[in-house]
């Protein structure tokens, strides 16, 4: 995927209009918000807890009230992106993130700050089913994968921002500051939505043809191709989208909801988020002090992003399934080794906190490399077209709700089971998801989409749909 990513993204090349490159990656600054918001509170939850006096279980829902909301963000997203369209809502999902993080920096009590970020997660639940809807839908098709994983590649720079940003602030305690920088970009986005072109997909799905052929014109390199492209849209389109109503007839549809559902749960319980929102935590546990916790964090972002980089290269060579497995096996590993060195407390030698630091760093790199960007590329192309919307939208809901299941559990684990068995716990997850890549996860390592979707249809195996 490199050559087709950096054709994508470079200019000289000119293999795609540079007009639509620039509106993919613009939409995929969507992606940036969704990780400044994961990434921000794990500097700031310390200072948190310490002006509010906040308890274990407040502490717990400050993290996953923004997943609570993005839950629900993207459970509406679906209906917003049909009727206002996909531009704005993505302009929408910039007004709650602004509004959102505002509301932070303003909160007077734990509740005020739990709403806050219950919007904010509006925000990015909104943007996290829109966003890659609408690259994909500007993208020509040679190079949508490459622009999706640029998606996830904001997403992790978002976090790493966000890492850097708690560190710098960290010195002042500033935690408001920390949750509220964010709104910078987010105003940014906002302005930007505002020269996105319209969805030609979404255009035509509206009966605006006219508009629809207008703005492909822009997008494609000759009238042509754009005419060729409405003509294609317009073929889809007779297959209407029939979300629940399919999923209630069709067994099949019910196998590829259910492998998006799957798919996500298993991203979310390989316990990435745990790291992401608690890595200070983790830090402290392992005897860091304050400054050696908020670098060590910002340098976890920063190996998220450059691992990013390994999936964009090697997916179409390498392929899913043997990414995801070596992704999980890395992860089950790391997982086990951290619970050994956390075991022995913080007054443990300075080579356990080293080594504590290496094996997360191998953890996240585990991830980055496979079920960070994996997971989003198999959701969206496992789903037959009749069923697109509904199916991604399934998982992108699932996502969000396991995603807070681990925000909101992981404080309790580790003061219940201890560190040692919480991370022990993670690692048998991540060892069990070997098993299930192996029995349930097809290889679609270029594999046409209608293939796979005959596949479904005719009533093949999971894990043999890209046969
Ligand atoms: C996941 C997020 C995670 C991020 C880390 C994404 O693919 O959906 O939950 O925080 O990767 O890079």
């Amino acid at each position: 995927m490199s050559d087709t990513f950096f054709e994508a993204v470079h200019p000289v090349q000119k293999r795609m209009v540079g007009r639509a490159v620039l509106a993919a990656i613009l939409a995929a600054v969507a992606g940036l918000m969704f990780g400044l918001d994961i990434g921000v509170i794990s500097g700031a939850l310390s200072f948190i807890t310490k002006e509010f006096h906040a308890s274990q279980v407040a502490q717990e829902w400050v993290v996953s009230s923004m997943m609570l909301g993005a839950a629900i963000g993207a459970l509406c997203a679906g209906r917003t992106s049909y009727l206002i369209g996909r531009r704005r809502s993505l302009s929408l999902s910039a007004f709650f993130f602004v509004a959102g993080a505002l509301g932070c920096v303003l909160a007077q009590s734990l509740m005020s700050l739990i709403i806050a970020r219950t919007v904010l997660g509006l925000a990015i639940g909104i943007a996290s089913f829109v966003a890659p809807l609408y690259i994909s839908e500007v993208a020509d098709e040679h190079h949508r994968g490459s622009l999706i994983s640029v998606y996830q590649l904001m997403i992790t720079c978002g976090i790493l921002l966000a890492f850097i940003s708690d560190a710098l602030f960290s010195y002042y305690g500033a935690w408001r500051w920390m949750l509220g920088i964010v709104a910078i970009p987010g105003v940014i986005f906002f302005i930007g939505t505002f020269f996105l072109p319209n969805s030609p997909r979404w255009l035509m799905l509206r009966g605006r043809q006219a508009e629809a052929t207008e703005t492909l014109i822009t997008l494609r390199h000759t009238p042509e191709e754009a005419r060729r492209e409405i003509a294609a849209i317009r073929a889809q389109l007779k297959q209407k989208q029939r979300g629940f109503a399919l999923f209630r007839e069709n067994p099949n549809f019910r196998r590829s909801v259910m492998l998006g559902i799957g798919l996500q749960m298993v991203q979310q319980f390989t316990g990435i988020n745990v790291i992401m929102y608690y890595a200070p935590r983790i830090f402290e546990v392992a005897g860091f002090g304050q400054d050696g916790q908020m670098w060590g964090t910002a340098i976890v972002g920063l190996v998220n992003m450059l691992a990013t980089f390994i999936a964009i290269s090697f997916v179409d060579r390498w392929g899913r399934r043997p990414m995801l497995i070596a992704g999980f096996a890395i992860m089950a590993l790391g997982m086990c080794i951290l619970g050994f060195l956390l075991a022995a407390g913080p007054h443990a030698s300075a080579i356990t906190h080293y080594l504590a630091v290496i094996v997360l760093l191998c953890f996240i790199t585990g991830f980055a490399f496979s079920a960070g960007p994996l997971i989003w590329v198999l959701c969206a192309e496992v789903q037959p077209l009749q069923g697109r919307d509904f199916g991604i939208a399934c998982s992108t809901l699932t996502n969000w709700i396991t995603n807070m299941i681990v925000g909101a559990t992981f404080l309790s684990l580790l003061s219940t089971l201890g560190a040692a068995h919480t991370f022990w716990l993670y690692a048998a997850l991540n060892a069990v998801f070997i098993l299930v890549t192996l029995a349930f996860v097809p290889e679609t390592r270029g594999m046409a989409l209608e293939v796979i979707e005959h596949n479904l249809n005719s009533g093949r195996k999971l894990r043999e749909l890209g046969r």
